[in-house]
């Protein structure tokens, strides 16, 4: 039998004091413990993306996560993403771009790109890094033009704001 243990973490500037067993997965603590059922189950092996959430503002695969790792840490998933009803600008790109259709992969393509901007500070960010940060996350539905057009727009309307740069889509 797995022990348990007190998990205390911050979800999405929450703070969180759980007892799980000391092998849940991150994700099953977010969708089966707290409820946040946006971070999805794809393989479940760590090779498609879909349950992409950020801890401590890197993206993370939470299937192959321990919960545990997340321990005094910050977690945040797509719910936390938007501020309030206003869309990031990642999310409105890809609703504007039509980057999503059944939608199964967006959250967790939403998390990489957030991650990728967030990090990159005042670097430029190009096509290549965009096409390398999305190779985590398998699409089966949209061929992914729809996707890096998305974060192309999303990066060039960051830029009036900090001043980042994004390359064209080859
Ligand atoms: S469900 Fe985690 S990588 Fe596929
Ligand atoms: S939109 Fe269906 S898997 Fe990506």
């Amino acid at each position: 039998m797995p022990r348990d243990l007190v998990l205390t973490t911050t979800v999405n500037g929450e703070p969180v004091r759980k007892l799980i067993p000391a092998n849940r997965s991150l994700l099953d603590f977010l969708r089966e413990d707290l409820g946040l059922t946006g971070s999805k189950h794809g393989c479940d092996v760590g090779d498609c993306g879909a349950c992409t959430v950020h801890l401590d503002g890197q993206p993370r695969l939470s299937c192959i996560t321990l919960a545990a790792e997340a321990m005094d840490r910050e977690v945040r998933t797509i719910e936390g993403v938007a501020d309030g009803t206003l869309l990031h600008p990642v999310q409105e790109a890809l609703h504007r771009h039509v980057g999503a259709q059944c939608g199964y992969c967006t959250p967790g393509i939403v998390m990489t790109l957030t991650a990728l901007i967030d990090d990159a500070g005042d670097t430029p960010i190009d096509d290549d890094m965009l096409r390398e940060a999305l190779g985590a996350n398998i699409c089966r539905c949209t061929g992914y033009t729809k996707i890096l057009a998305a974060a192309h727009d999303a990066l060039r309307s960051g830029d009036s704001q900090s001043g980042k740069a994004a390359g064209e889509i080859g």
